[in-house]
């Protein structure tokens, strides 16, 4: 997102100025988790006007992949650094400041990636209670080139084997670079430095928190809606749970929430939603059987990209005919989050291949000529999860793995029947089951099961049987772009098989997926 959200106005603020490093994503969740609001600008879109507008505190300054030794690689806003703002460069951006203010960077045969060390020579305002003048500590490294020579004004704070100049600082600019990287868990105190920067040289107050949130974000959605009327897709993923109760708050039943069942839901899933919004929260609700309609036309499909398809143009349809049943509306309600707003900065050039194309309601607003209300868009995962505590929804809710828009036709390799369906559902819940009483839920992203369309031979008693393989797949991830699998014990991932193998019938084999995310995705469709 590149232009200032007017939540924002009322906090202190830091602007991230993105080069297109990998982590990027990271300071800016550091700076929130300290209480601080930030904006992540890509280095390109951010003339000096515009940063005035913002008012920021402090500008942070992120790594990148290119080299500032290239020709027409990129650089700072010409100006910035006379803003007489603070300044906090993170390895690409201390690189392109010490250059930009008549300092010296060039390339090294002594590369850094992972772990190095950094003795600590001397004291500065971010290193204040963090890091001890002789220490020798830990951080994350990942660059060829290194700073050579210093700007006029600056001294060096840390060094490290491979970097001279791993920590500098002008404290009288208030201009602060470092060749590691403090926003990765890797470094161990890089929080508490960014800390010191943000709150300690910037004056930050800390006053970006859930509850200061959700008081704007409901006055905010109030003077966008008016007197409209909003409808929100519900698909009892915390997302879009999150965004209907605070809409909810905000605009009472001005809302109406709309739920397709299509069919490719989880065990019970269906029925917890309905529950919880219009039992529970007593928000209007439409809750729209469409299994029929679903899996007829997904009947004899077994192309993942078909699937896909059906289901995303489907769903438009079923959920256009459910607003025009209460008469229209105004207002599309949709759970977009932070990340899926940022606009990275490209150095490959061309949009990326899609891998898959994800089924949303995307083509709705323009169809029914509707604006959209995107409340969440300012924050991350967890900040939605935050704001879901906040709003006094249930942990165990808010806490709950992402499920697929497709549900479990993407989880059916191959063709789909309502009998694979019903199969596929009995081993999830066991699975499921399982995880949650070795109390491994929280600690992994995403665990399901994937029923193939693959049967093997096996024996059960004195029978022969001839039934379906089921694959298990657990991964850990922060934001689902990439991913590891979950290491479970053996005799976990025993205890689950055995239990599926006797408990389903239809499969009489089971595995456990190991690939990690890339080369492999999460789903297998
Ligand atoms: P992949 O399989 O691409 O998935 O590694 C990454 C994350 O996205 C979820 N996913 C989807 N979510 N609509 C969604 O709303 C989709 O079409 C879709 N496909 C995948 C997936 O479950 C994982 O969390």
């Amino acid at each position: 997102m590149t232009s200032s959200s007017p939540l924002a106005q009322h906090h202190d603020r830091i602007l991230i100025l993105d080069f297109g490093s990998q982590v990027t994503q990271l300071i800016a969740r550091r700076v929130r988790e300290s209480g601080v609001y930030c904006e992540i600008w890509p280095f390109n879109d951010a003339p000096l006007e515009k940063i005035k507008g913002f008012s920021p505190k402090g500008i942070i300054l992120s790594g990148g992949p290119r080299s500032v030794t290239e020709e027409g690689s990129p650089r700072a806003p010409d100006g910035l650094f006379d803003m007489g703002l603070p300044i906090f460069g993170i390895c690409y951006g201390q690189q392109t400041m010490t250059l930009q203010l008549g300092g010296k960077v060039s390339g090294s045969d002594h590369k850094e990636f992972g772990r190095a060390f950094v003795d600590v020579l001397d004291d500065t305002a971010i290193t204040r209670g963090v890091w001890e003048k002789g220490a020798h500590e830990q951080v994350w490294m990942s660059h060829g080139d290194r700073v050579e020579a210093l700007p006029e004004g600056f001294r060096i704070i840390g060094r490290s084997d491979g970097a001279p100049y791993a920590f500098i600082a002008d404290e009288n600019r208030r201009l602060y670079g470092v060749q590691f990287h403090p926003e990765v868990v890797h470094t161990p105190h890089g929080a508490q430095l960014l800390r010191n920067f943000t709150h300690g040289v910037c004056g930050c107050s800390g006053d970006w928190s859930m509850a200061a949130f959700r008081a704007e974000a409901i006055e905010k959605i109030r003077a966008q809606v008016g007197g409209g009327k909003v409808i929100c897709g519900l698909s009892g993923g915390v997302d879009s749970s999150v965004t209907a109760v605070l809409l909810h708050e905000a605009i009472g039943d001005q809302l109406t929430c709309i739920y397709v069942d299509t069919g490719l839901m989880r065990a019970g899933e269906s029925e917890q939603v309905v529950e919880l919004f219009k039992n529970h929260y007593n928000i209007p609700l439409i809750h729209e059987n469409a299994a029929g309609l679903f899996l007829g036309k997904l009947a004899g499909v077994s192309d993942p990209e078909q699937k896909r398809k059906i289901i995303g143009g489907t769903f438009i349809d079923v959920f256009d005919d459910c607003a025009q049943r209460v008469g229209g509306a105004d207002f599309l309600a949709q759970g977009t989050l932070y990340p899926d707003v940022i606009e990275s900065v490209s150095f490959t050039g061309g949009p990326s291949a899609t891998i898959k194309s994800h089924h949303n309601v995307g083509g709705l607003p323009a169809r029914m000529d509707l604006k959209l209300v995107e409340p969440l868009r300012e924050l991350f995962k967890d900040e939605v999860r935050a704001l879901g505590m906040e709003l006094g929804m249930h942990e165990d809710f808010v806490k709950r793995h992402p499920f697929p828009g497709p549900g479990l036709a993407i989880r059916v390799p191959d063709e789909i029947t309502k009998d694979k369906l019903e199969i596929l559902r009995k081993a999830d819940t066991v699975y499921l089951e399982e995880i949650r009483a070795a109390g491994l839920y929280d600690a992994i992203w995403q665990a399901f099961a994937v029923l193939l369309p693959v049967r093997t031979v096996g024996v059960m008693g004195d029978d022969r049987t001839y039934d379906h393989v089921c694959a298990l797949r657990a991964v850990t991830s922060t934001d689902g772009m990439t991913a590891d699998y979950y290491p479970f014990p053996h005799e976990f991932l025993g205890r689950v098989a055995t239990r599926i193998i006797n408990e389903v019938r239809g499969i009489n084999r089971v595995t456990y997926d190991i690939t990690s995310k890339p080369p492999g995705t999460i789903e297998w469709e």
